[in-house]
């Protein structure tokens, strides 16, 4: 049975408790449903080398994509700030690359939430289409 928004927001919420986030000390929690079910989380993870942090939606992302799944179909991102957390750009461009339909859920601690495709967070987008392959 594929797992309700409800599971996925908790999942989200879970994984934020898990943040590796000792210099920002900004948890972001992530859970991507595949479109088999299964659900793959993530938490932010950094680096004392800043510029290697990875973001919750990617380390998300990158577990599912390591176990052999490629078709997603949402991802909840969580945060505890009362504005809602959206993407970064990276993480934008990667959900783009392989999981361009994804719908993309951001939710806070307090129980709002708010549903984008991500095609509007991220409109003329840069893809494979312009690449050259031969
Ligand atoms: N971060 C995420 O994990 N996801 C986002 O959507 C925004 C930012 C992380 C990266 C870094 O560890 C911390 O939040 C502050 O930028």
């Amino acid at each position: 049975m594929t797992p309700d928004l409800a599971t996925l927001i908790a999942a989200a919420h879970h994984a934020k408790t898990l943040a590796c986030a000792p210099y920002s000390h900004f948890r972001v929690g992530a859970a991507l449903l595949a479109a088999s079910g299964k659900i793959y989380s993530g938490c932010n993870v950094e680096s004392s080398s800043f510029g290697l942090t990875c973001c919750a939606e990617r380390v998300a992302l990158f577990k599912a994509l390591s176990e052999g799944e490629h078709a997603f179909e949402r991802i909840v991102v969580s945060a505890d700030t009362e504005e809602l957390c959206s993407p970064c750009g990276a993480c934008r461009q990667v959900l783009w690359d392989y999981a361009r339909n994804i719908e993309v859920i951001l939710a806070n601690a307090k129980g709002a939430t708010r549903t984008f495709n991500l095609r509007e967070l991220l409109p003329e987008a840069f893809d494979d289409r312009l690449l050259n392959r031969e």
